[in-house]
């Protein structure tokens, strides 16, 4: 796991869109797993922001977002369908057949969980993950004491999130109870993982995904399972991590890498020179 620390929301943003943007690059088709919420506003913005400026291609990227609410139609104002293309896709150039958001309103649910999950596998699975975090270390609607092998379902929300949700509906009776996630399982088979975290409400999570010991807990800390994931935070997020030095080290050295490289190429073209001739 790699920790990347940053000043603030908009530097989290800039991070996390260039590790996307970079995927894109290399892989003009990348199946890309999307997250909502406030976190991840600044790298859609700086992914926009690439598109428009940069011609950043999203014609053959397919998305599939993590989860959606129970029981809102679609076009509700706070559906997640709503809020991507709010954020992302009415400012890019994706095609409208490479977006799956789960849909909030179907009846058998078990059906729906099972196609979605058959989506990803033939769309040849999630390339690069995006997540958040909640406060209780949520990660998609995994609410603490979920399964780390968990599957795409459906969820009770625990009364924390719904009233976390709950400043973004005008009245909050309205917050919905359920959601349809994609589980732990299927986050963890994702090629590559980018957490977003920002704000101190969200230190004691990050705190506990990164250097907790890996429980349901905190459905984050599985991703301490996975090889190939990168949190960035701002500092108030990454305020309780103990070991931020290191993280800082490892990060810095790792710029060095290249020149290191290099300087073996360089080395090894030089004995190859004088055995040769
Ligand atoms: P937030 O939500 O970015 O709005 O804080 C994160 C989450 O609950 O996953």
């Amino acid at each position: 796991m790699e920790v990347i620390i940053v000043k603030g929301y908009d530097e989290v943003g800039k991070t996390a869109a260039d590790i996307i943007a970079t995927a894109m690059l290399h892989k003009p088709d990348l199946v890309v797993g999307l997250a909502t919420g406030t976190t991840p506003i600044s790298t859609y913005r700086e992914l926009v922001r690439k598109h428009k400026e940069g011609g950043l291609d999203f014609s053959k990227v397919i998305t599939f977002n993590l989860d959606e609410y129970l029981g809102l139609p679609m076009h509700h104002p706070q559906s997640y369908y709503t809020f991507m293309w709010e954020h992302l896709f009415k400012d890019v150039n994706i095609n409208p057949e490479n977006i799956h958001v789960p849909s909030g309103q179907i009846l058998d649910h078990e059906r729906f969980c099972q196609s979605y999950e058959g989506e990803i596998r033939r769309a040849g699975g999630v390339d690069v993950q995006l997540l958040g975090i909640g406060r209780d270390g949520h990660v998609g609607f995994n609410e603490p004491g979920s399964s780390l092998y968990s599957r795409t379902r459906l969820k009770t929300l625990t009364k924390e999130t719904v009233e976390d949700n709950s400043r973004l509906f005008d009245n909050p009776h309205e917050v919905p109870r359920f959601a349809v996630t994609m589980g732990v399982g299927t986050i963890l088979d994702a090629r590559q993982v980018v957490l977003v975290a920002s704000g101190k409400p969200k230190a004691q999570a990050i705190a506990d995904a990164v250097e907790g010991p890996i429980s349901s807990m905190c459905t984050a800390s599985a991703l301490q399972l996975h090889p190939e994931v990168t949190v960035v935070a701002d500092e108030d997020a990454a305020s309780l991590l103990k070991r931020r030095e290191y993280y800082d080290w490892v990060r810095n050295n790792k710029r060095q890498i290249h020149e290191v490289i290099e300087k073996q190429i360089r080395e090894r073209l030089r004995l190859d020179h004088k055995e040769w001739g």
